[in-house]
């Protein structure tokens, strides 16, 4: 018998009485904008997630060596976003990159 691994993901929000919400059994290869697409949480995405705007600036709060790293590309955008951060990334560019594992992230209130 085989374990089929999957990831956890757990997305809060900066806006006031908006409830956490959690995802279980997402499958690898998709980025997290994708799987709030696909789960019916509604985030901006101007550019259709090409890596063109920064509307869907996330804060990775957990779990970020799990998603594919940060190309200048995106550095560029999320350095135009509203209020980045250390941990701020571009949900279009993070790509679930490993089998399985842990992933928490925080929708900016704009
Ligand atoms: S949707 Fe435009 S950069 Fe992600």
């Amino acid at each position: 018998m085989f374990n089929i691994k999957k990831y956890q993901i757990a997305i809060h929000f900066e806006e006031t009485n908006r409830e956490s919400v959690k995802l279980k059994r997402i499958s690898k290869g998709q980025s997290l904008l994708e799987v709030m697409l696909t789960n019916n949480i509604e985030i901006k995405h101007d550019c259709g997630g090409v890596c063109a705007c920064s509307s869907c600036h996330i804060y990775i709060n957990k779990g970020s060596e799990h998603l594919e790293e940060m190309f200048l590309k995106e550095k560029h955008f999320v350095d135009r976003a509203y209020k980045p951060a250390i941990h701020s990334r571009l949900a279009c560019q993070c790509l679930l990159v490993d089998d399985s594992g842990s992933v928490e992230f925080t929708i900016p209130n704009y």
